[in-house]
């Protein structure tokens, strides 16, 4: 026997590593007409992948100080080899991650894959989006240049307006009042290992449920399934269809990175005026044009606190969408796809108009 057949043996002897997989060797996956998107979730997997390791790889030059900072990232992208690419990779993965991640989120909601018995599962991935905006919001001071120390500056701000809790979030995230090298210490830590640590524990807990409770079939197809309904088997007929999805993901990554490389900008200098035109990522672009537009008073109140009370409210409602639709009854299927039209809607709308004016 060849040295890793005989190595597998050694080790399946031991641990049982076939009964261990049977789980994921019954897996079955239904077949339909919506079935491609479940691969988006996988998608979501395999770019949270790429941010580990090309995270790893720019920890080993990145230095997380206000005097370092920036210079260590001129370094990586014109000294190391292959630096410019890896933290391109980071950067645009980033962005399809979360992208992906809103785009999973919306198919398992119109295809009501929240419903009994999976609302754990619909809120564990909240939790994850949530990370996942944690993860873009954290890195984005890192480089501490022009952009990203005033990004943070308005960030960190419009969480500081919410009535009680505002000020001390602020002041704790800031590690004072002002943006400085506790920030970027705080930012750091968060970026590199609470939030990993957390995510981690996160994605295993919705797998964990994902598998428990198999593919969820979408009411329409439900109706109809002697005549669509039929199984494929996860593994391997499923996995490679992942794997392809996956692939054709990794080539838009690699066009995009090699073709728009991120840019580094200007060191920050925290004495300097905000340049103009200062915004967020476009995750939170809709957030921040919504707060532009909404007037100064609302019913005597500042307005731009029942904006961000008004965010907290909708954030919370759609976290609970599952037992949103269950308490709403017969017709609760139908408000919550109205509801969901109107939030993709509004989101695409405010997002669009943000871009094309600022
Ligand atoms: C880091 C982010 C995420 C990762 C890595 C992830 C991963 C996955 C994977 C691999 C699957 C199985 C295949 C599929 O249905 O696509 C899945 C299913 C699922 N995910 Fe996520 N997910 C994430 C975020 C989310 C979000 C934001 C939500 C919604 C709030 C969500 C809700 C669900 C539900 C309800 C299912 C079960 C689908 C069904 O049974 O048809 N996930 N997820």
């Amino acid at each position: 026997m060849a040295g890793p057949a005989v190595l597998w043996e050694w080790i399946d002897e031991r641990v049982n590593v076939r009964e261990l997989l049977t789980p994921l060797m019954e897996k079955t996956v239904p077949r339909h007409r919506f079935s491609h998107w479940y691969l988006l979730g996988g998608v979501t997997l395999f770019l949270f992948g790429v941010q580990v390791c090309t995270g790893l790889l720019l920890l080993l030059y990145y230095r997380p100080s206000t005097t370092e900072a920036y210079e260590s990232l001129r370094y990586i992208t014109n000294r190391v080899e292959f630096g410019w690419l890896v933290r391109s990779l980071h950067s645009w993965s980033a962005n399809l991650m979360i992208f992906m991640a809103f785009a999973h989120m919306f198919s398992v909601a119109f295809l009501r894959a929240y419903r009994k018995p999976r609302e754990l599962t619909w809120i564990s991935g909240m939790v994850l989006l949530f990370l996942c905006l944690g993860f873009g919001f954290s890195g984005y001071l890192l480089p501490w240049n022009t952009l990203s120390f005033f990004a943070t500056k308005v960030g960190t701000e419009v969480a500081g307006r919410v009535p009680i809790v505002g000020h001390p979030t602020m002041v704790f995230l800031r590690g004072g009042e002002d943006i400085g090298s506790a920030t970027l210490a705080r930012f750091f830590s968060l970026h590199v290992v609470i939030l990993p640590a957390l995510t981690v524990g996160m994605v295993l807990l919705h797998l964990l449920l994902v598998q428990k409770f198999g593919m969820s079939v979408p009411p329409s197809v439900e109706k109809h399934r002697s005549r669509f309904g039929n199984e494929v088997r996860f593994f391997p007929n499923y996995f490679l269809r992942d794997v392809m999805a996956w692939s054709v993901a990794f080539a838009a990554l690699l066009i995009l990175a090699t073709l728009y490389p991120a840019e580094l900008g200007k060191k920050a200098d925290p004495f300097a005026s905000a340049p103009a035109g200062i915004k967020p990522e476009w995750y939170f672009l809709a957030q921040f044009q919504t707060l532009r537009l909404l007037p100064a008073t609302i019913l005597h109140l500042d307005g731009e606190v029942i904006g961000i009370l008004g965010f907290g409210l909708a954030g919370a409602a759609w976290l609970g969408l599952p037992l949103l639709e269950a308490r709403l009854g017969k017709n609760g299927g139908r408000w919550t796809r109205v509801a969901m039209l109107a939030g993709l809607v509004y989101l695409a709308s405010m997002t669009l108009y943000a871009y094309l004016t600022t």
